[in-house]
């Protein structure tokens, strides 16, 4: 008979809330948002990304917490609690391949931005162009050693860290280190607003021109807001599963998407200023964040300080984001497979690092591994486009039909009002909406779309 291990919880409200939103901000915020936005037009793609947000991110964020909470379980054992037996723990499966296949290529952004810091820190970027900007990027990304070595150095501290627990480990640094986070973005804001030609950027970020939104766009856009939600995949299943007993789910579903959204904005209003300042273009795609961040605050008072702040920012964002995605599977391992929780760690760190690797080695055409590719993506490419645009949105997809066809109405109000504290009968009802007719349907459209985009 095996031994039942008492679970661990956050500690409070604000322990959940620092957690949940150290989840979904990370590179999506810094690194993603800004690029993909440049990329697809602007205002726009921004607009319809918002859109996203609010038709299909929260519905499904408050179906994750549901299932998690309710449940206690990680991602797999969640669903087969809740309908033992059943196809639907598939669903919990496909979670652990993506949170795999995200894994593989954010350790090594993950990587580039802790050798950014230390690169800031060795006083590298002093007096830098736009020139010397472009050339160091390449560097860094090329190697093709010291990626590599990057990404075990970040793979090592998320297992470290992960393997001190829920309240040691994740609790504990996000709460220090988050509110610092949204400090120092806005450090970095008052400076790249303040750039001759700023206000062009800003032009660019809020300017709505439909004529540039291209079926890709909205594809990329819907991936997007899955991928910044931490949505589709387990992530937000597990970390709910440690909520307490009192949250009002509801409240701190609308909060995390509502911060989260206002960081990818911060980070937007730090680059595209940047960008239209020093002639470069909103196009540049992955590379972007890197690229334009050191100009920021090249040839001002303090600008290595500033600049060194940034990187450490940005590398506590992807830091506490990648938590989040390997306790998918490490919380899966150690329930459900019978694992020590250090040994799920370490087997998922070796396994993240392995095939990496892989992904390290194939960003860029002229990369080492740059020629194999699959319906023309690298493996860098492959593994963010098949878990932001496709297995995420399916999640999305498989949870919205669970939640809105096959869960009695009554165990979802008795849950998310925490057992008829809280009065929430009119949100339930909007809930109910959109996860049964309006969630699904915009899903499948943009869906089908993909496929089609895939074979073209
Ligand atoms: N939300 C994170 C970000 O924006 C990425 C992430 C995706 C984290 C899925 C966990 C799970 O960087």
């Amino acid at each position: 008979m095996g031994v039942v291990k008492k679970r661990e919880t956050f500690s409070s409200g604000l322990a959940v809330f620092f957690a949940t939103l150290g989840s979904a901000v990370g590179l999506g915020n810094i690194w993603k948002f800004p690029y993909l936005t440049g990329q697809n037009g602007g205002g726009a793609f921004l607009l319809v990304y918002f859109c996203c947000i609010l038709f299909v991110g929260l519905p499904i964020m408050l179906s994750e917490f549901y299932i998690g909470r309710k449940t206690r379980k990680n991602a797999v054992g969640a669903l087969e609690e809740l309908k033992p037996g059943t196809p639907w723990k598939n669903i919990g499966i496909m979670g652990v391949a993506s949170s795999y296949l995200i894994m593989f290529f954010y350790s090594c952004v993950a990587g580039w931005v802790y050798y950014y810091l230390f690169k800031a820190i060795s006083g590298d970027f002093v007096n830098v162009t736009m020139e010397t900007a472009k050339a160091q990027f390449g560097d860094v990304i090329m190697g093709p050693l010291s990626p590599i070595l990057w990404q075990f150095i970040v793979i090592a501290v998320v297992a470290g860290i992960l393997t001190m627990g829920v309240k040691k480990g994740i609790e504990k640094i996000t709460k220090t280190l988050m509110p610092l986070l949204f400090i120092l973005i806005i450090i970095c804001d008052i400076r790249a607003l303040t750039l001759p030609g700023a206000a062009e950027g800003i032009q660019f970020l809020f300017h709505v021109d439909f004529g540039q939104l291209s079926a890709a766009a909205i594809l990329a856009a819907l991936g997007l807001a899955f991928f910044k939600l931490s949505l589709g995949m387990g992530t937000m299943m597990t970390y709910s599963s440690y909520f307490t007993e009192e949250n009002n789910m509801f409240s701190m579903a609308v909060k995390v998407a509502l911060s989260d959204t206002l960081v990818s904005m911060l980070a937007g209003l730090a680059i595209f200023p940047t960008v239209f300042s020093f002639g470069m273009e909103p196009t540049a795609g992955p590379g972007l964040l890197f690229m334009t961040i050191p100009l920021v605050f090249s040839q001002m008072p303090f600008g290595n300080l500033l600049l060194i702040a940034f990187f450490f920012l940005t590398a506590i964002a992807a830091t506490t984001a990648m938590l989040s995605l390997v306790e998918v599977p490490v919380a899966y391992l150690s329930e459900e497979k019978g694992m020590s929780r250090k040994g799920a760690a370490i087997l998922t760190a070796v396994i993240m690092f392995i095939v990496g690797i892989l992904a390290t080695l194939s960003v860029d055409k002229t990369s080492m591994l740059g020629h194999i590719t699959f319906f023309g993506l690298g493996f860098f490419d492959l593994f963010d486009y098949i878990s932001s645009n496709v297995f995420m949105p399916l999640g999305g997809l498989l949870i919205a039909l669970l939640m809105g066809y096959s869960i009695k109405c009554e165990d979802v109000v008795a849950e998310l009002s925490n057992h008829g504290k809280l009065k929430i009968a009119g949100l339930v009802n909007v809930y109910f909406l959109l996860i049964r007719y309006v969630t699904p349907v915009l899903l499948i459209v943009v869906f089908l779309n993909a496929i089609g985009i895939l074979k073209m």
